[in-house]
């Protein structure tokens, strides 16, 4: 049986809030913290915004698995995924072997209140919030949910809230683990 490793996915719409989420869960629990689209524009000497333009999403998308192989060779992290990390079958699959996969979830209304006005998501800003949002929800919302090991209401609470919420779970499925491991040998 593929076991999970020892790392803490975070994954979701845009704006469910998975870097800040992250950011204060890795510091709650005295593990390092990695935001998955911060990596791929250290890496590509490029914004995120730049690689679509320059490379298209497909050319994001491979960055994106790359990073992903990268991080995921090294474990003990909190990693906060792009919201697109889930439209590719082997990154879901790295992710449920490696690490244990908490979804984010915000309804649709969430998202549009949060992102209005944002910037530097190119997903948005081609289409507009009010096509692309519903669309891109719809065509993820089994995605996510299959990824995903737990999901947390992400829609009316804070980020440190949440942050506490993920941590007790983890906390409970990691003993879980280790009394499984203990009964095994
Ligand atoms: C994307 C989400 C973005 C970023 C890229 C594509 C998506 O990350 O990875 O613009 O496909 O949903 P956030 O979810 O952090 O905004």
């Amino acid at each position: 049986m593929v076991k999970e490793g020892d790392c803490i996915a975070l994954i979701g719409f845009m704006g469910a809030g998975k870097s800040a989420v992250g950011e204060l869960l890795a510091e709650e629990l005295g593990m390092e913290f990695v935001d998955l689209d911060g990596v791929i524009a250290r890496e590509a000497g490029m914004s995120i915004d730049t690689i679509f333009t320059r490379e298209g999403e497909d050319g994001f998308r491979r960055r994106e698995r790359d990073a992903l192989t990268e991080q995921l060779a090294s474990g003990g992290m909190v990693l906060s995924c792009g919201g697109g990390v889930v439209t590719r079958e082997e990154n879901v699959e790295m992710l449920r072997r490696r690490c244990r996969v908490f979804l984010l979830d915000i309804s649709e209304s969430t998202a549009m209140e949060r992102l209005r006005g944002s910037s530097g998501r190119p997903l948005l800003s081609d289409e507009g919030l009010e096509t692309a949002v519903p669309r891109l929800m719809r065509e993820r919302a089994r995605l996510y949910r299959r990824a995903a090991h737990e999901i947390v209401d992400a829609n009316e609470v804070s980020t440190r809230e949440l942050a506490k919420e993920i941590a007790a779970r983890w906390r409970k499925s990691e003993s879980r683990r280790r009394g499984e491991g203990t009964r095994s040998t």
